[in-house]
C-alpha cells in the first residue's frame, strides 16, 4: 500500500509517500516559521495564502522520480488546527484523489503526533502511554489500541510548547521560542529561580502552566538588568521547572496504567534537556522511552501518511469537507 500524506494543519506545509513496505520513499517540507517570526506567531490568513503557493512544488519535491500512478491512497489532516489552513490541504487532497481514483482518508493531526515514533521503532506495541507536548497540547493518552485513545491527563491552561514560547518572548527571543530558550539554557543554572511546579502534588494526571509563565513574568518584571547570564539562569530554571512537572504526572501515570512503553511526541518533544531527563526514568520505573527523530517532532506528512497506511477507508472518495478545528483524539470515530 502506498500512501501519500499531506499536512497543512498549522504552518508546515508538507508531504510524504509511505509505502507499507519500503517505509518512506519521499517527503519535503516547507516550513512558514520565518514569515511568521516578524509577528511574533502564526498569522493564520498568510499561513493559508502561503499553503496555497507552495503545496504543488512541495509534492513534486516529495515524489521526485517517483510515479504518481503508483499511489494507493491519500492521506491528509483534516484536523485540529487553523481551519483555514486545513481547508488548503483538504482540497488539494480531494483534488488528487479525483484525478488519481483513488480513496480519500482524513486523519487526524494529534494521532500523526502519537504514531511517529511507530515508524522508526516497529518493536512498539500497543498499549502504550504517550505524552504529546506540542504547542497547541499537552496531554498524557493511553493508547489502548489503533483508534482507541483515552486522554488520561492534560494541561488545564497553556499548552507546553505555548509556556515556552511565551517566555522565549519575555526573554526578548525569537518566535517559536522553545528552541530558543533550549539553547540559551545550556549556559543558565537550573537553580537559580525556584519556579513553581503548578499542580504537581494534585492527586490526578493533569497540570498547569500558565502560573510558571507568570512566575517567570513576576520574576523578569523585578529585575534591572536582563543581560545573557540572567537570562540564561531563567531559561535554564524554567525549563528544570517544566521537566519536573512532566516527569512527576507522567511517573504518576505510569505507575497508575502499569504501561511499559513511553512515547515523547509532539514539537517539544525534541528538547534534549527533556529527553534526557525522560531517559532517566526507564531505569527506575522499568519502562522504555521512546521519542521520534528530531526531524518527525514537530509538523510533518510521514506522520500522516503513515497513520493512513494502517487504515482501510470505507469510501472512495469524500466530497463533503471533513476538517475540524477541533477534534480530540478521544472522538476520533469517523
Ligand atoms: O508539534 P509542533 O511542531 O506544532 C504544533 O503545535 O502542533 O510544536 C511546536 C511547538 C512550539 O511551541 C515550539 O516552541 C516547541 O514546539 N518546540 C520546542 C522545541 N522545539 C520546538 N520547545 C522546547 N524545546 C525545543 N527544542
Ligand atoms: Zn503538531
Amino acid at each position: 500500500m502506498k500512501t501519500l500524506g499531506i499536512e497543512t494543519s498549522c504552518d508546515e506545509t508538507a508531504i510524504a509517500i509511505y509505502d507499507s513496505h519500503e517505509g518512506l520513499v519521499g517527503e519535503s517540507i516547507h516550513s512558514q516559521i520565518k514569515m511568521h517570526t516578524q509577528y511574533g506567531g502564526v498569522v493564520p490568513e498568510l499561513a493559508s495564502r502561503d499553503h496555497c503557493s507552495k503545496i504543488v512544488n512541495v509534492m513534486k519535491e516529495a515524489l521526485g522520480d517517483y510515479p504518481i500512478e503508483c499511489i494507493d491512497q491519500i492521506a491528509y489532516t483534516s484536523g485540529p488546527g487553523l481551519l483555514g489552513a486545513l481547508l488548503i490541504g483538504e482540497s488539494f487532497a480531494q483534488g488528487l484523489s479525483s484525478a488519481l481514483n483513488v480513496p480519500l482518508i482524513p486523519i487526524n493531526h494529534l494521532e500523526g503526533h502519537l504514531m511517529s515514533p511507530m515508524m522508526e521503532f516497529p518493536e512498539i506495541k500497543m498499549p502504550f502511554l504517550c505524552l504529546l507536548i506540542s504547542g497547541g497540547h499537552s496531554m498524557i493518552v493511553d493508547v489502548k489500541d489503533k483508534g482507541s485513545y483515552q486522554i488520561i491527563g492534560q494541561s488545564q491552561d497553556d499548552a507546553v510548547g505555548e509556556a515556552f514560547d511565551k517566555v522565549a518572548k519575555l526573554l526578548d527571543l525569537p518566535y517559536p521560542g522553545g528552541p530558543y530558550i533550549e539553547k540559551i539554557a545550556i549556559s543558565g543554572d537550573p537553580e537559580t529561580y525556584d519556579f513553581p511546579r503548578p499542580m504537581v502534588h494534585s492527586d490526578n494526571l493533569d497540570m498547569s502552566l500558565s502560573g510558571l509563565k507568570t512566575s517567570v513574568l513576576y520574576t523578569v518584571q523585578k529585575i534591572d538588568n536582563l543581560d545573557e547570564k540572567v537570562k540564561s539562569n531563567i531559561a535554564a530554571s524554567f525549563q528544570k521547572a517544566v521537566s519536573d512537572l512532566l516527569i512527576a504526572k507522567t511517573t504518576k501515570a505510569i505507575k497508575t496504567t502499569n504501561r511499559k512503553d513511553l512515547i515523547i511526541a509532539g514539537g517539544v518533544a525534541a528538547n534534549k534537556f527533556i529527553r534526557n531527563e525522560f531517559k532517566n526514568l526507564e531505569e527506575d520505573l522499568n519502562i522504555k522511552v521512546y521519542y521520534p527523530d528530531l526531524k518527525y517532532c514537530g509538523d510533518n506528512a510521514a506522520m500522516i501518511a503513515f497513520v493512513g497506511s494502517k487504515m482501510s477507508p470505507k469510501n472512495k472518495g469524500y466530497r463533503t469537507s471533513k476538517v475540524r478545528a477541533r477534534w480530540p483524539l478521544d472522538e476520533l470515530k469517523q
